[in-house]
């Protein structure tokens, strides 16, 4: 006999964070305002965690929670909406237990002794669509991939066996030019060891290219960025302790008193060839590009100084100090790795989870999408910023209301010619409408507005997955 479900009375289960616990399919979602562009067809891919059983421990932390996959699928004229568990080893476990059988986030040492050496992964991250695939990320794991109509859960991805780790980045770069995937793997070998390796991945899905190499401490290494014709990863001073985790505690510590690392490399080179750039500690967990300047390299990242992360502590008990996301420009001299970097914040408005029209990603690009907290309450909403101008020009999506991750679509030529297209929050209604926004024109709001009866709680990252490509495999963005 299974114990009934109770969710602990804890904030992060209050409110808009409520678990969901839902599968749902709607065709034809409700248009409330503007038209659907015509030119609009494809499918709209997002993966984030929700809860399937109340957490092993009280201290359950937002990013943990087993993945849901959502799809807004643009055909027809209409907008339909699916979202469904993935089904992995981890959910099929503990669905059949009536319970939660893995413990803290990452941490296999408070799993329930019944798992012990199963799959903890969750698959809660990301969605992304390469090599006629659609992947579900977390960074734990492997890939794993989904039917990109069901999300039937197909099996873990390891590139034809090219993937010598156990894991892969939930946020890997697309060269859309080259038709190839950059990505990488950390603490490669498992829990607190600091094998690094970077993949090239070509537009058949196959690994063309490897660099392994050794972090200089056991890092979480969430995001990455490339230009044109480099990998520029931080190693941020938040890392994994073997000790500590086999006591039960965080899988992750903020080091105050560490510096972060930045390794420079070409993307065709060689561990031999990278270059070191070395700073206090600061972190971030996403970037929003990287580009070449003559011998300067430049990464634009949501950056912190002090930790990004609250719910990960300090090592030595030191209490968290809150600090701003501000979008920040970090310049390399690659002549000179012995002076560091500088950096250069681009405006006051903290900010979060950036985008850019990907046709630019490593490229000199002008257009940044983010989610800004604009004073006095910090209100959530849509950011562009205008690299050339310094403008940022917001979009406020109502009362009692915030956006998630802005994705871009392309529509013509030219940077910045597109759509943008994100889940709205309605918070005190607890459901969600699903916004298309021109790109060049945020401040006169949704150009299309699609009602959602339900919530879709928290959809970290995804991607836009033209009708076309769902055919062949390959992006041919205008
Ligand atoms: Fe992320």
């Amino acid at each position: 006999m299974a114990e009934p479900v109770r969710f602990p009375n804890i904030p992060l289960y209050e409110g808009w964070g409520a678990p969901n616990r839902v599968e749902s399919d709607i065709l034809g979602l409700e248009l409330i305002a503007g038209e659907l562009p015509q030119d609009l067809r494809g499918c709209l891919f997002r993966c984030g965690p929700d809860r399937q059983f109340p957490s092993l421990f009280k201290d359950d932390i937002f990013i943990d929670g087993e993945g849901m996959m959502h799809g807004w699928y643009f055909r027809d004229g209409q907008v339909d909406y699916k979202c469904r568990w993935v089904r992995n080893e981890r959910f099929l476990l503990q669905e059949k237990a009536r319970r939660s059988l893995f413990g803290r986030y990452r941490n296999r040492y408070t799993n329930d002794p019944s798992v012990a050496g199963k799959d903890q992964g969750t698959a809660n991250t990301s969605a992304i669509w390469h090599g006629k695939k659609l992947l579900a990320l977390k960074e734990d794991s492997l890939p794993m991939e989904v039917d990109p109509y069901t999300f039937e859960v197909k099996g873990y991805h390891n590139y034809n066996g090219k993937v010598n780790a156990l894991s892969m980045t939930a946020h890997p770069k697309f060269d859309y030019a080259k038709n190839e995937l950059l990505s990488f793997s950390y603490q490669a070998k498992g829990d607190a060891t600091t094998d690094f390796l970077l993949h090239v991945v070509d537009a058949s899905g196959d690994i063309v290219h490897q660099i392994a190499f050794h972090m200089p401490f056991p890092a979480m290494v969430h995001d990455f960025a490339v230009t044109d014709t480099h990998f520029v990863v931080p190693f941020f001073p938040i890392m994994t302790d073997m000790e500590v985790i086999k006591a039960g505690g965080p899988y992750y510590q903020w080091h105050q008193d560490k510096e972060c690392h930045v390794a420079i490399v070409p993307r065709r080179g060689t561990a031999d060839q990278i270059q070191w750039f070395k700073g206090p500690a600061c972190s971030a967990g996403h970037m929003m590009n990287a580009f070449n300047e003559g011998s300067m390299l430049h990464l634009d990242l949501c950056l912190y100084e002090g930790n990004c992360f609250a719910f990960f502590p300090a090592y030595d008990g030191s209490e968290y100090k809150p600090c701003p996301p501000l979008l920040t420009r970090m310049t390399f001299d690659l002549h000179h790795p012995e002076a560091g970097f500088s950096k250069r914040v681009l405006g006051p408005m903290p900010s979060e989870m950036p985008q850019i029209d990907e046709r630019f990603v490593g490229k000199p690009y002008r257009y940044g999408y983010t989610i800004s907290f604009a004073p006095p309450r910090r209100v959530s909403q849509l950011g562009v910023w205008d690299h050339q101008t310094g403008e940022l020009k917001l979009w406020n999506p109502g009362p009692d209301s915030s956006i998630q991750e802005p994705k871009f679509v392309p529509r013509g030529p030219g940077e910045g010619n597109g759509y943008l297209v994100m889940p709205v929050n309605r918070v005190a209604e607890n459901r969600s409408d699903l916004a298309v926004l021109d790109a060049q024109n945020v401040e006169a709001g949704p150009i299309a507005l699609f009602k959602m009866p339900i919530r879709v709680k928290a959809s970290f990252h995804g991607m836009w997955v033209p009708a076309q490509t769902m055919q062949t495999g390959l992006y041919n963005f205008p």
